[in-house]
């Protein structure tokens, strides 16, 4: 079975050194938001299982996705192959089949028994406004045409069947409820609450309307999701999945949400002020329960990273098949990103930086270097932004373009957007330094020999 318990017992016992396991008590807000912020720093943050939340009742497991090396792995791939894997599987989506029976509704509690607060949600920040859930996948039927999307959405627990919840990037399930709500009606949904890291994963990507998210599941898993119909809202929901919340969006009700500790690092109240209603919550006899850090943290943020850099790198060499490589830094949260590039015209790298500000509008700031950068390694971005620019000629900024209203620095969701050419331009005569490859190879070899010694 996919699931999310059945993931992590074989992920601890193929790589135990990158699972920490936390038997002690631990209180049930702050603790486990700080335990993954602790990690931050580190080259490759462990996934975090802590056993004794107070009043959870089940283990609470955070920063699953906060390592790309994990993702890869989670994926089946490499870290350098991680887009081309992308891309390739994303071809061939695979349908889910719906199953009359999962383990997601081995227990159902509905009406008056359905009680939220019974579940571990927990405060993560000082700032925010109460307990929060911040993986819940939400599932939802497009009010014309019933193709299935899922996204993610942050959700403020208000009451035993009330939360808040904010469609604040504007996508499918923004566009879903805004078109229920025109008819006066609800939109029903089902929130995900743990289920495999792929079925996540594919839940972050932003495909063209009427693309069904299941189908990325399957086509990253290699087969069709199994989905279960949810027991009070026709809205399918992954049969291995944890927990289930079903209810709705309500029509014409707002109520304030937030504030929230986003990824941008800010609290914020900036907010669709929606509110969803609660009518069932299903789920395993034994579930498990799943966080993801908010914040500015790399378990929040490169969770819909890998599909959002493919996506682009895929689009931007429709037009210029000489890009690279692709990289959002964690560093610029959602809004910088740098691309390398073989440049063949003097004017290919402005061309590249425009393309990419067009293709996502979370985009702020563009770098885009020469092929001998390394674009994951930000310092190399740093060094070719020192030795290869001239600002006055290099710097371009455009006014008054749609971005993401998280940005604390935006007004009304529009923001400018600056592009930088950090590419060597015609006549260039500075040569790089370098040194003969075995001598390299040489040296590596005597550090850790002498690394060894000294151990
Ligand atoms: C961990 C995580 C949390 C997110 N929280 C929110 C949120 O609270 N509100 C929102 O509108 N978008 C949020 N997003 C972004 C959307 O869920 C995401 O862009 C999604 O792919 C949109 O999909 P859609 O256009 O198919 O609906 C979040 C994304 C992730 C990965």
């Amino acid at each position: 079975m996919h699931d999310l318990q059945s993931f992590l017992v074989q992920y601890m016992s193929d790589y135990p050194e990158d699972v920490v396991r936390v038997t002690e008590a631990l209180p049930r807000d702050y603790q486990v938001t700080a335990l993954a912020m602790a990690t931050e720093q580190m080259a490759e943050p462990p996934v975090i299982v802590c056993d004794a939340v107070e009043a959870a009742g089940m283990p609470v497991v955070t920063n699953l996705f906060a390592s790309r090396v994990r993702i890869a792995r989670i994926l089946g791939t490499t870290v350098e192959a991680l887009h081309d894997h992308w891309a390739a599987r994303s071809k061939h989506l695979i349908p889910p089949v719906e199953v009359s029976e999962g383990v997601c509704q081995e227990v159902c509690r509905l009406g008056d028994d359905a009680d939220a607060t019974q579940l571990p949600f927990m405060v993560h920040f000082e700032q925010d406004a109460g307990r929060y859930l911040t993986s819940g996948v939400v599932a939802a039927r497009d009010p014309d045409t019933g193709a299935v999307n899922l996204s993610f959405a942050r959700m403020q627990l208000k009451g035993p069947r009330r939360f808040g919840i904010s469609v604040h990037s504007r996508g499918h399930l923004w566009d879903y409820q805004r078109r229920a709500e025109a008819r006066g009606r609800p939109l029903d949904v089902a929130v995900v609450v743990g289920m495999h890291p792929i079925y996540m994963i594919a839940a972050a990507s932003r495909m063209p309307m009427g693309v069904d998210e299941q189908e990325v599941a399957g086509a990253l898993l290699g087969h069709p999701l199994e989905v279960v119909r949810g027991v009070t809202v026709d809205v399918p929901v992954p049969a291995a999945a944890e927990i289930v919340l079903e209810g709705r969006i309500e029509p014409n009700v707002r109520e304030p949400e937030g504030p929230f500790g986003e990824y941008t690092g800010y609290a914020t109240a900036r907010s669709t002020n929606n509110v969803f209603t609660l009518t069932a919550i299903t789920h395993r006899r034994q579930p498990w329960f799943l966080d993801v850090c908010p914040g500015h943290s790399r378990d929040h943020l490169l969770l819909g990273r890998i599909h959002k850099e493919a996506e682009v790198l895929r689009k931007l060499r429709e037009v210029l098949p000489n890009v690279k490589a692709i990289h959002y830094p964690v560093s610029g949260t959602h809004y910088h990103c740098y691309i390398s590039i073989a440049k063949q015209r003097p004017g290919d790298a402005r061309h590249c930086a425009l393309l990419a500000l067009g293709l996502d509008a979370y985009i702020k700031l563009v770098v885009v270097v020469d092929d001998d950068v390394d674009v994951h390694n930000e310092a190399e971005v740093m060094w070719a932004l020192a030795t290869r620019v001239q600002p006055a000629e290099d710097v371009f900024i455009v006014h008054g373009v749609t971005c993401n209203v998280l940005d604390p620095s935006s007004y009304d969701g529009v923001s400018s957007k600056m592009g930088i050419d950090a590419t060597r331009p015609a006549g260039w005569d500075a040569q790089r330094t370098s040194l003969p490859r075995e001598v390299v190879l040489r040296a590596h070899d005597l550090l850790r020999s002498h690394r060894n010694r000294l151990q």
